[in-house]
């Protein structure tokens, strides 16, 4: 799929998301919030639900949350518009209420869509809602810092998944704050391992293509097209998968750095395992919403 295609194809599920009425949510919406971001990125962020800005605007992570989001992506050198930013529930709960498991069911087949259109290396979740549907089972004191990879059913065809408590959650709290810019510190390696993860196994098919000694067939292309493939991929933006040839993955695996730091450890500096959690709160610190500062899950 070309660049031009995934971000039509994005659009038209933006379009079906603006008009959905598949759950109660619909019906105080001031504007659903589909996500936004680069097409072609490696990275997709998951939240949970719009808040108060967002569902004014129509877009992610607008309000005090995505301030920090920005400052976090900043942290590693990224920028927002070189991922990709969505939630669990494209419409807001209201007073940023957790979102029903009703609710999330009925909007999953929009995330699982565009993720399948998006294809990324790597997905971040933002806070526990989000976390479940990539990690289910896992507790987010324990889970946030760490990588695995997704499970296909979530639409992904091969990526790995990295939990993150909700900057929501960081702005309520300095030692969560701590916590997610480490946390954030990783997603890079991550990424990197994620990389490596997706070319090893879409090289995979290439070696047993090129490698029967006595089969008769076509000249091998591996190596006879390195040197014509299109430049590497630079910052998050991949080469378009239609176009990713085997010779791409070569250089791909060549630009990697030896041993990347695997960012799949736990870490020390866990939050007081009290059974609390956090996190969550849509958009909940946004200081412009009264309700906000009632609701922080
Ligand atoms: N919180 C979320 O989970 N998502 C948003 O878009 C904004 C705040």
């Amino acid at each position: 799929m070309t660049e031009a295609e995934r971000r039509a194809a994005l659009e038209a599920i933006a379009t079906e998301i603006r008009d959905c009425r598949r759950c109660r949510l619909h019906e105080g919406r001031t504007k659903a919030v589909p996500g936004e971001g680069h097409a072609s990125t490696e990275v997709v962020f998951v939240g949970e639900g719009p808040g108060f800005n967002e569902d004014r605007l129509g877009r992610p992570f607008v309000g005090r949350a995505g301030d920090l989001l920005v400052k976090h992506l900043g942290s590693v050198g990224w920028r927002r518009d070189e991922v990709f930013i969505t939630n669990v529930v494209k419409c807001r709960p209201p007073e940023n209420r957790d979102p029903e498991p009703d609710e999330i069911a009925a909007c999953a087949p929009y995330l699982k869509r565009q993720l399948e259109i998006l294809d990324p290396a790597l997905i971040v979740t933002l806070g526990r809602h989000s976390m479940a549907r990539f990690m289910p089972g896992a507790r987010i004191s324990q889970a946030h810092g760490t990588v695995r990879p997704a499970q296909p059913e979530t639409g992904v065809a091969d990526a790995m998944v990295f939990a993150m408590y909700h900057p929501a959650a960081a702005l309520r709290s300095t030692e969560v704050e701590r916590q997610s810019y480490d946390d954030m510190g990783r997603v890079p390696n991550a990424l990197e391992e994620a990389r490596r993860r997706r070319a090893e196994r879409r090289v995979a098919p290439a070696t047993t293509a090129i490698s029967p000694p006595l089969l008769p067939g076509p000249e091998p292309v591996g190596v006879a097209t390195v040197g014509t493939s299109p430049a590497p991929v630079s910052g998050l933006a991949r080469a378009d998968a239609g176009r990713v040839e085997r010779a791409d993955v070569a250089v791909a695996v060549a630009n990697l750095p030896a041993e990347p730091e695997s960012a799949s450890a736990n870490h020390p500096g866990d939050i007081p395992a009290d059974g609390a959690d956090p996190t969550n709160a849509a958009g909940s610190q946004d200081p412009i919403d009264p309700s906000d500062q009632q609701t922080l899950f």
